[in-house]
């Protein structure tokens, strides 16, 4: 482990907008490549997770976008923000008017980028380190789950729990920008916006990020 997280995602990112939501500013790297081969020597460890945290991804800036058109769907409500990253998601629900924002990421330089970035935005965001995808579903009105259909173990784990989300009475929004293991079979289109990618490691740009709310449970 690093000596302190907070440093190195201080060194290694800047301060820029978001793209399409502006008025939240995130600490972002263009080069995420060279922030992972950092983190790997910095932590001695070279199965360090990529660092997910230094970009807006397609799917966390489609519900960010959502979030601040749609006010009403976090207004004065509890929210979790799912695989938060760098925390736009929760960041977005405060902005909005959400009553209390919860980010859950297990990557411990995601958590030190929550805390950074909800500070520079005027936010108070409770950050869980721990995997949740196997407890109960969280005591919240609202999970938000930006960009987490990039690959299959961890598809085939957030799509089953957040159907229990679902089931137990708490809306669900999705974010994402076709990625491959998303279940679209189980997923009701409500917006689409075109997100600029923050990270070199996607193959385009620009790309067009869908918001979804969880098709309901057959009767
Ligand atoms: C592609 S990033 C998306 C970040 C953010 N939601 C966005 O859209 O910008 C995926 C995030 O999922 C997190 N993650 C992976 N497995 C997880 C798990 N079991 N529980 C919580 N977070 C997880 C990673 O650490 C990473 O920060």
């Amino acid at each position: 482990m690093a000596r302190s997280p907070r440093a190195f995602v201080l060194r290694h990112t800047t301060p820029r907008a978001v793209p399409g939501v502006e008025h939240i500013r995130l600490q972002l790297s263009d080069d995420v490549l060279g922030t992972w081969r950092a983190l790997q020597l910095e932590t001695d460890d070279p199965d360090a997770p990529l660092p997910y945290w230094t970009a807006a991804w397609g799917g966390g800036q489609a519900v960010a976008r959502y979030l601040g058109g749609h006010p009403d769907t976090v207004s004065g409500r509890r929210v979790l923000d799912f695989a938060s990253g760098s925390g736009l998601c929760a960041i977005a629900a405060l902005r909005a008017g959400a009553a209390r924002a919860t980010a859950a990421d297990i990557d411990p330089f995601a958590a030190a980028a929550i805390e950074v970035n909800a500070r520079a935005n005027g936010c108070r965001v409770t950050i869980v380190r721990r995997d949740i995808l196997d407890e109960e579903p969280p005591d919240v009105d609202v999970v938000l789950a930006g960009d987490c259909w990039y690959e299959a173990r961890l598809a085939a784990r957030v799509t089953p729990w957040l159907k229990r989300v679902r089931d137990s009475g708490i809306d669900v929004l999705v974010g994402d920008p076709g990625r491959r293991y998303l279940p679209v079979e189980d997923l009701v289109e409500l917006a689409t916006y075109d997100a600029r990618t923050t990270s070199e490691l996607e193959d385009i740009e620009c790309r067009q990020a869908r918001v979804y709310a969880l098709r309901p449970a057959a009767p």
